[in-house]
């Protein structure tokens, strides 16, 4: 029987939100602000009082005391229809939560899964609170440009047949530079293991409002799949979707999961504004991203004579672990003008104000929304150019080189939970090297960490790592200094 289709024009949470405000309850309950009564003058000053208006509590606020009204319920049936799902959830701990949810909806303590080394630190996370015993899977990388793409089919295939024993497969596609994998391919694989594909897709949630940007996880058959709602769609900062299908994920135990970590006092304004940018990009989603996408192109056609400046773009794709490219995202590689990524980012936000969503020793990445406009895209032309000349015009150029990522890459040795939580001790960074990591060091953006608890810590990315942080690069590590990093005792 075909299912009815909901009336994607509702927005459940706002709409609970409005009716609320119009029954002017006194509320014995919280939030203690009580709807703006008691909040701080600097904050009403700054933000207006409208955020703590519509700030209203699940119980007694979106829904009644025992939730038989369903609102999220009803608000999560409409984004699974939108992201075509089989069912979805919204949460309010950014995709980091959701993540970690799902590590433990599919793997047990112990259990094995197969994990791509250029996932985000959530996924590290996730793996030391399931006590999953991961199997790395290096990406594919592209050697002129310095950027890890996706995982292969043929990769994933090596793995399975060596660890038959994988309870699934988590990856990363679309990439932090919007480069996705043939998830296709690998769904299929996992599913010929009986294994389900999980698919942060942080950095694509849009991508089920467009034909032309690349296909969601969920189409290519992944079994679940999480993204930033807060990142390439209109919500507030830690909005995120987990969205899955098929028989392989148990979307009870996912509830469960999300229920131990999840606030009892979720937002409802993260809520909400995840609810409207579902709506939004149903009703007007394509024209949005029409404009976004040409937009890109029309910045891309004027950074492309820039010399000194490459911009990533469809050529890239047929590399290994390049399936499918996401416009949006503009990257370009700047390593012909002699100036660090962190020397031009400083430059133009010094001048221009412009900032970016990732700077590294090589790229700068501009990340487009359906927020843009031409005058900001303009502005950001004018801005890039103008760092192009004032780089040319340096007499001295900085230099960039880093050891390359393929030689970054370390031996996990021992269960990433044991290291982490194990008996530790500080050491200094320098005399590091075949010593392993209890710790995480993660350069950020784009936040994939480049030793994790369990590895065996090289030189190589000793070097890496202090050379970056020379030029520019900032690390989330216990000691921000870097001088010292927590290790396994010996
Ligand atoms: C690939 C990837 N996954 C997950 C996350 C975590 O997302 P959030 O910031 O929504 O928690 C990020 C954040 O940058 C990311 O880049």
């Amino acid at each position: 029987m075909q299912k009815k289709q909901l009336d994607q024009t509702t927005a459940p949470i706002v709409e609970a939100i409005e009716a609320f405000q119009k029954q002017g309850e006194i509320s014995f309950g919280i939030p203690g602000h009580k709807r703006d009564a008691g909040i701080d003058h600097l904050m009403s000053g700054t933000l207006g009082n409208l955020m703590y208006r519509n700030d209203i509590p699940g119980h007694h606020g979106l829904d009644d005391r025992k939730e038989s009204r369903g609102t999220r319920l009803k608000a999560e049936e409409l984004a699974a229809e939108a992201f075509g799902a089989k069912q979805s959830f919204f949460s309010i701990g950014g995709t980091s939560l959701s993540v970690h949810v799902a590590m433990l909806t599919v793997a047990d303590s112990g259990e094995k899964l197969i994990v791509a080394r250029n996932t985000h630190k959530s996924v590290i996370a996730a793996l030391l609170l399931g006590e999953v015993n991961p199997i790395f899977l290096q990406p594919e990388i592209n050697e002129e440009w310095q950027i890890e793409n996706g995982i292969t089919p043929k990769s994933l295939e090596q793995t399975l047949s060596m660890h038959p024993d994988a309870k699934g497969v988590f990856l990363v596609s679309p990439t932090v530079y919007g480069i996705t994998s043939d998830t296709k391919a690998l769904a299929d694989i996992c599913h010929s293991h009986h294994i389900p594909l999980i698919v942060d897709e942080a950095w694509g949630p849009h991508f089920a409002f467009h034909p032309d940007l690349p296909e969601t996880a969920m189409s290519c058959g992944a079994d679940l799949s999480m993204g930033s709602i807060h990142k390439t769609m209109a919500g507030l900062g830690q909005a995120s979707i987990v969205n899955m299908q098929g028989d392989l994920i148990q979307p009870d135990r996912f509830k469960l999961c999300l229920k131990l970590f999840e606030s009892t006092s979720p937002s409802s304004l993260i809520l909400a504004s995840a609810d409207a940018a579902r709506r939004q990009m149903v009703l007007e989603g394509k024209a949005l991203l029409d404009r976004t996408l040409s937009l890109s192109t029309w910045v891309r056609t004027e950074l492309s004579s820039v010399e000194g400046i490459h911009i990533l773009d469809r050529s890239y794709l047929g590399t290994p672990g390049a399936k499918a490219l996401d416009i949006t995202k503009i990257v370009l590689d700047i390593s012909g003008l002699g100036v660090s990524g962190y020397e031009a980012s400083d430059w133009i936000e010094e001048r221009y104000k412009i900032n970016f969503e990732l700077l590294n020793e090589r790229h700068l990445m501009a990340l487009l929304t359906i927020a843009d406009t031409r005058q900001t895209v303009e502005k950001l032309v004018t801005a890039v150019k103008a760092m192009a000349t004032w780089a040319h015009d340096r007499e001295k150029p900085t230099d960039i080189t880093l050891p390359k990522l393929d030689e970054l890459y370390a031996k996990c040795v021992t269960s990433p939970t044991k290291a982490f939580f194990g008996e530790t001790e500080d050491i200094p960074f320098e005399q590091a090297a075949g010593r392993i990591a209890a710790e995480m060091i993660t350069p950020y953006p784009p936040g994939i960490p480049r030793i994790a608890p369990g590895e065996l810590i090289n030189q190589t990315v000793i070097d890496y790592l202090q050379k970056g942080m020379q030029l520019g690069m900032f690390e989330e590590s216990f000691d921000p200094s870097l001088e010292t990093i927590r290790v396994v005792k010996r």
